[in-house]
């Protein structure tokens, strides 16, 4: 622990960002330090503890043999030190199972990154597509001779193979080509989601079922119908992307890294997402302290039109790394490898004044799935434009038959 500062100190975000990038789990807040109310968020969400100092041992100077070791092996900056065992409070556990229905582009890349970050023993790829599951799971397995990845893949066309996994994700349907929206998807995908949902209800009842395909915010409504599970079984993956985008707009508009930028955006996977602008940061300040009302607003439509963008110009396809790592996102958060909110689309039961539709808002996970949705404090034109995403993806419901 570092030693008392003569001075007090503002902890913000960016030291957040620098503990985390360093490995640091915990940092020592001493009396008449000023932790923003951003750094407590950031901390919150990277799993960081801000503890009261001075805390009664100090262990990061200390210079014994297993200290020693883990410093000269990971070779960072000479102040670093790999958390040990006993200081990583934190649980993060590794899945038995997890089943990918949907093998295509997204479902590829998942598998991937989820052998590459070995957070499964088991990964099964299914898809109606003869050969195409198979195919990569064999691809994946050839690669684990260099990555020396543990997990297993596995494929097949059968959707019992769902059978015993802790967590499905489902990409399978149609993407969107140019032109097309995502609400046109509709009614083809909606009869894929009902099959799956159909059979991981039957063959894998307890299952967390995180659902990708599009329309997103429709289709996870339609999944908690076929499976009938609760609604903290059934996660809809969109905020994490539409955040990603938005950050990564706002990073490049004020020309510093993402790193330094807090911001997510809530509602629907659409045009009615909620861009939250009133609580982003950049470097802990306000977006108005970097940006002109003009970038800051052409930011947010970047994370709105990010989609659209991409369809645009693949012209056969949509989307699907940074889909990927936005799905790993929320399987690291459902594992405990990160802590904290995340934007997740989930059924509402009355929070923001909002019931029986799916809509992105902030969500805590855990092995369980859903742990609690976070109601943070909106301006009135952000609860307006979560009401109205609320309205228009129930307009689309009521309109099906
Ligand atoms: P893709 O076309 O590359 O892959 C879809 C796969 O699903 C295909 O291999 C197809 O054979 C398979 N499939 C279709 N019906 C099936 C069924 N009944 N059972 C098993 N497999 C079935 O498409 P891609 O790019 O992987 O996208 C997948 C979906 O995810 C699309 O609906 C897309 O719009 C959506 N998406 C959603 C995002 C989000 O933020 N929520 C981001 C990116 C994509
Ligand atoms: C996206 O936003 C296709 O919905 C997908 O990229």
């Amino acid at each position: 622990m570092p030693q008392q500062p003569t001075q007090k100190r503002v902890i913000g975000a960016e030291h957040i960002s620098d503990a985390h990038a360093r490995g640091l789990l915990q940092i020592e807040v001493f009396p008449g330090d000023i932790v923003t109310t951003l750094a407590t968020e950031s901390a919150q969400r990277l799993g960081i503890k801000l503890l009261d100092g001075p805390l009664p041992k100090a262990n990061v100077h200390r210079t014994d043999g297993a200290t020693a070791m883990r410093r000269s092996l990971y070779r960072r900056s000479p102040r670093w030190v790999a958390p040990s065992a006993s200081s990583a409070k934190r649980r993060v556990h590794r899945f038995s199972k997890i089943a990918l229905v949907g093998a295509g582009n997204v479902g590829c890349t998942i598998a991937q990154l989820a052998a590459h970050a070995d957070l499964s023993a088991q990964i099964t790829l299914i898809d109606l597509v003869p050969g195409l599951a198979e195919s990569i799971a064999l691809d994946l397995n050839h690669a684990a001779g260099i990555t020396r990845s543990k997990a297993i893949a596995d494929g097949g066309t059968d959707l019992t193979r769902v059978a015993n996994a802790d967590v499905v994700v489902v990409t399978a349907g149609r993407p969107r080509t140019p032109g097309m929206l995502r609400s046109d998807l509709i009614e083809i995908n909606r009869r894929v989601i009902r099959k799956v949902g159909e059979a991981v209800k039957e063959s894998a009842p307890d299952a967390i079922v995180i659902v990708v395909t599009n329309p997103l915010d429709e289709m996870t409504v339609e999944m908690l119908h076929a499976t009938g599970f609760s609604r903290d079984k059934v996660l809809g993956m969109a905020g994490t992307l539409d955040s990603s985008r938005f950050r990564q707009a706002l990073a490049q508009a004020a020309s510093v890294n993402c790193a330094d930028v807090e911001a997510m955006t809530l509602g629907s996977h659409g045009d009615e997402m909620a861009p939250v602008l009133s609580r982003a940061r950049i470097k802990d300040r306000p977006l108005d302290v970097h940006l002109s009302a003009d970038t800051i607003a052409d930011s947010a439509q970047q994370a709105v039109a990010g989609g659209a963008a991409v369809v645009k110009l693949r012209r056969t396809g949509s989307a699907f790394i940074a889909p990927a790592y936005a799905t790993l996102e929320i399987l690291d958060h459902l594992r405990g490898a990160r802590t904290g909110t995340v934007p997740v689309s989930v059924m509402l039961e009355g929070e923001y004044g909002i019931n029986d539709v799916v809509l992105g808002v902030p969500c805590e996970l855990g092995m369980q799935g859903l742990t609690g949705v976070q109601e943070i404090t909106l301006n009135d034109q952000e609860t307006q434009a979560l009401h109205e995403a609320a309205r228009a993806i129930k307009d689309r419901l009521a309109d099906l038959t």
